[in-house]
């Protein structure tokens, strides 16, 4: 073996990227910070010796860590003096390396209101009445404008404003927004927990008369698919908004929102998230937001007592407009309609150039596919959960005017756009805006086979769209935070993207949406038809509080530690503790207090089994749905594989819990909780359970009750077959895809499992198999019929080409990534946030090369191969880089091993043919 390493010039080490609660130098936090960093370093096998936090706040320390000798450097939390109200802190980090060397890297952060009696501000709403908003197109009443006039004594040297409101807005000062967020105040559990924003509007001020806007649509608070879950919600569009200024000689001024403050409509005369935006330029109030503007004659505002106590400042990033994207083609359809073709399906909006005499109506549908002989078609199920329309629309008037239209207060989820009320189409008047949770970018994979690099592309792209504010589960139809998607889909997630922050927020919403007994409901936030959704559910099945199922709810415990294995984050472990030893809680005492009807088994099984309720099973699995979902049979569909995912997904919740209670002990000893003891209780439960499912759930023979490729999958993976049955439960699982036509069949829950539980059986082939499958249901096939994104239901078409109803853009089935990452892109881990990485790609035949490159927590790990052919027979070619403060073992094809440090790193290695192990 012949190893070269390459070495660039030399520069010391580098901390970079401290991070403040997720944040580079965030503005506006409400709690006591943790910090993390990262080392750079070319010097081969760097490794953290110390570190020394000092943070500062107005020139005097507030809190010295001193010198800690460790290699930890993540989620490190502060331990100083209470932190203060709007206040300017300073960080320092020092660090020590294995070579010598000592390194400061520097940070920001600023604090909003830790005290509710910091907000000074009122809450106002207009003080006419409003009609109440419906679902579906032009059903909602306009959207309002809030301004509030002041005046400064002089321009100040520092100003902040920190605003929310019940709807969703837009803030802007003298006519400027002072960032690019969209529809703030995200979407949360709203009675219980509301964000605030924090805005540095130093900038936009000026000495004399000013004015204040915020444009309010309806949002999710308003919006009719998905009204808060408040007893007798006041549903009128709020405000609260408080400007505090500080003048060159210390002194300070506050502007409230209060009577003051005035209201109008405009020209978005209607707004729904769901159903679209009509927009009337002719109604437009030209400066309405700066001091000039005359307005004389709008409304009065009204004062309402709505308290402060959901407060919270924002944790995380905003809604951004990510990409734009130029029209691919114009299409003519066979009925006549122009329909712009954007070339991806995408969660966004249409940007227009218009220029149309005054009142002409210009209309755009938007569609994720056209139906089979091109023309607009809407592929929304109306019947959904979520009731919602089937409207994608926005609408604009024109005053005349040469205008730039984008509508405000809505997105939606297409690649089509059909459009009416024009005599004219020119593609490069209009664009697509792509919009997303904003997040950095942590991955990148890229190998010889250009389908599974549109697979990949696919995934990110489902991924970026259904990260609005929370993880949804399509843009189209629901726009909801279903639980259980999530579950499924959480690692893949992270090894895309930073969604921390995002992913802590949604979290903290569970929470709260969490009931008494410990339900955590399938939905979160549990708002608009859910909740009465879940009533119905309820009855049927006689159980109480929000509806949930297993796999669901389950997300509590499985997406913290999802996060806490690819990031070492143990904070959030730390912050939803009360959470997932509630939901644990709720299963373990479900499982001991009902039983299904008839059931023989003895108390010391069926105690443990989590076998009753309600649950969806693995969810969609394709041979159940070829014609999309398929109602009247499905309570049967949902049971035949609920029988096995309860009762493991309930044991996974209480094993996970359990180690979670460990990690916990161990990284947080001064905690007062009794983590020790709870590892032990929790373990001993799942013990149980464990015993129970091979008992109870798996039969005498060895089969299980339902003779489907996951009920294989799911217990070969979490290893709960028992000895005797092991071959038996491997020839199963084979012979289940043998008879699908070596096509996959799992639903949500098994799908995350099957390739590695092939794997474990010594099945790396079948695994290849499947992933390479071009036959529906499966990854490639669609992307043979031209995916962009990844599909709800792998059966996306029926035979004669007709698209069917389900969504189109479900990240779901996307979980296979996390699988390619590891065996194709040949990077894994061993250890919590990636401290020691195992660099193994395990291609088979059907690929020459692969780059996959992922920025751990520690930093940047690449991992690239080729093969070679040469007369000797093929060489693989490796280069790995292995960032600072990690360890690696690289594995090589002939089996051997190579630990190494950070650097990077050339192997060249012969390839042995593969073998079943
Ligand atoms: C959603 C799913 C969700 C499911 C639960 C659907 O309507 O779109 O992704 O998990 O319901 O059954």
């Amino acid at each position: 073996m012949k190893k070269q390493e390459r070495r660039k010039e030399k520069v010391d080490m580098k901390v970079a990227e401290v991070k403040v609660l997720y944040t580079e130098n965030p503005l506006g936090i409400d709690r006591v910070p943790w910090f993390s960093w990262k080392l750079a370093s070319d010097k081969e096998n760097t490794r953290q010796t110390a570190y020394r936090i000092l943070v500062e706040e107005g020139g005097r320390r507030v809190w010295d860590s001193r010198k800690v000798e460790t290699a930890d450097n993540l989620y490190i939390d502060y331990e100083g003096e209470s932190l203060k109200s709007r206040t300017q802190y300073h960080l320092e980090v020092t660090v020590w390396d294995n070579h010598g060397n000592e390194a400061v890297g520097y940070a920001q952060f600023e604090t909003a209101f830790l005290r509710e009696e910091d907000w000074k501000a009122e809450w106002v709403v207009p003080a006419a009445r409003r009609k109440k908003g419906k679902k579906g197109f032009g059903k909602q009443p306009p959207a309002t404008m809030f301004r509030r006039r002041f005046s400064l004594k002089e321009k100040p040297v520092k100003a902040r404003v920190y605003a929310t409101c019940h709807g969703i807005y837009e803030l802007s000062i003298n006519g400027k927004r002072p960032d690019d967020r969209l529809f703030a105040p995200e979407h949360t559990v709203y009675e219980k927990y509301l964000c605030y924003q924090t805005y540095d509007v130093t900038g936009l001020l000026k000495k004399g008369e000013n004015a204040l806007g915020m444009y309010v649509g309806d949002g999710w608070y308003l919006g009719a698919n998905t009204l808060p879950n408040i007893k007798r919600p006041v549903l009128k569009h709020a405000v609260l908004f408080q400007l505090e200024a500080e003048y060159q000689d210390g002194t300070t001024e506050i502007i409230c929102s209060d009577e003051r403050t005035v209201t109008s409509t405009g020209p978005i005369c209607c707004a729904d998230l769901f159903a679209g935006e009509k927009y009337d330029a002719n109604k437009i109030h030209k400066g309405w937001d700066t001091p000039e503007y005359m307005a004389d004659d709008w409304q009065k505002t009204k004062i309402m007592k709505f308290g402060y106590q959901n407060l919270m400042a924002q944790l995380g990033e905003p809604v951004v407009r990510e990409d734009m994207l130029p029209v691919r083609e114009v299409l003519r359809s066979p009925k006549g309609e122009w329909i712009l073709d954007f070339g991806q399906v995408i969660s966004g909006f249409v940007r227009m150039k218009v220029r149309a005499p005054k009142e002409t109506e210009i209309t755009l549908e938007h569609t994720e596919v056209l139906d089979k002989d091109g023309n607009y078609i809407s592929n929304i199920m109306a019947a959904g959960g979520a009731g919602n329309g089937v409207d994608q629309r926005d609408v604009y008037i024109s005053d005349g005017e040469e205008r730039i239209f984008e509508p405000t207060f809505t997105y939606h989820g297409f690649r089509y756009v059909c459009i009416s009320g024009l005599s004219e189409i020119c593609a490069e008047d209009f664009e697509a805006v792509v919009l997303s949770t904003k997040k950095k970018n942590l991955g990148i994979f890229e190998t010889s086979d250009a389908r599974l690099n549109r697979l990949y592309e696919n995934t990110r792209w489902s991924q970026k769209a259904n990260m609005m504010s929370i993880p949804t589960d399509c843009p189209q139809r629901e726009k909801a935070g279903w639980t259980g998607d999530m579950l499924v889909y959480a690692k893949t997630a992270l090894l895309n993207e930073d969604c921390g922050a995002m992913f802590s927020r949604w979290l903290e919403n569970m929470e709260h949406d969490q009931e008494e007994n410990g339900v955590v409901p399938m939905v979160v936030p549990y708002d608009g038809a859910y909740p009465a959704t879940g009533k119905l559910m309820n009855l049927m099945y006689h159980e109480k509080g929000a509806a949930t199922s297993s796999g669901w709810g389950d997300a509590a415990v499985i997406v913290p530690y999802r996060m806490y294995e690819v990031t070492g984050n143990t904070a959030v472990l730390r912050q939803q503790f009360e959470c997932m030893k509630k939901w644990c809680n709720y299963i373990i005492q479900k499982a001991a207090a009902s039983k299904p009807k008839g059931s023989t088994l003895s108390d010391e099984i069926e105690n443990y089994l989590w076998d009753t309720g309600y649950h969806y099973g693995e969810w969609l699995i394709p041979s159940q749905n070829k014609n999309g979902l398929d109602m009247k049979n499905l309570k049967t569909i949902m049971m035949s594989s609920s029988c096995y995912t309860a009762p493991i997904f309930g044991w996974l919740s209480v094993s996970t819990f359990a180690k979670i209670c460990g990690i916990l002990a161990e990284r947080y000893p001064a905690d007062k909780k009794d983590y020790g003891r709870m590892q032990e209780k929790y373990g001993k439960v799942a013990e149980k359970m464990k015993y129970a499912i091979q008992k109870g759930v798996i039969r005498e023979d060895g089969s299980m009750p339902s003779n489907l490729m996951g009920a294989y999958a799911l217990p070969i993976y979490f290893d709960l077959v028992p000895e005797q049955f092991k071959e038996k439960f491997a020839a199963n699982l084979v012979k289940s895809i043998e008879e699908n036509r070596m096509c996959m069949d799992t639903g949500f829950l098994g799908t995350p499992f099957l390739l590695d539980a092939l794997c474990r059986i010594g099945r790396r082939d079948l695994a290849y198999t499947l992933l390479w499958q071009d036959k529906a249901p499966s990854w490639l096939s669609e992307v043979d019929a031209g995916a962009t994104t990844i599909w709800e239901n792998c059966f996306g078409y029926d035979e004669e080409g007709n698209p069917g109803k389900l969504s189109f853009n479900h990240y779901s089935f996307g979980c296979v990534d996390d699988w390619m990452f590891r065996y194709i892109g040949g990077i894994d881990t061993d250890t919590a946030g990636y401290s020691h990485i195992i660099f193994a790609p395990k291609p088979d035949d059907r690929l020459e090369w692969a780059k996959r490159s992922y920025e751990t927590p520690q930093g940047r790990a690449v991992c690239e191969w080729r093969k070679e052919k040469t007369a000797e027979g093929i060489l693989l070619n490796m280069k790995v880089e292995i960032p600072c403060n990690t360890t690696a073992v690289i594995c090589l094809p002939d089996g051997s091993q190579q630990e190494r440090g950070s650097g990077i790193y050339e192997f060249c290695n012969v390839m042995r043919k593969e073998e079943k192990k």
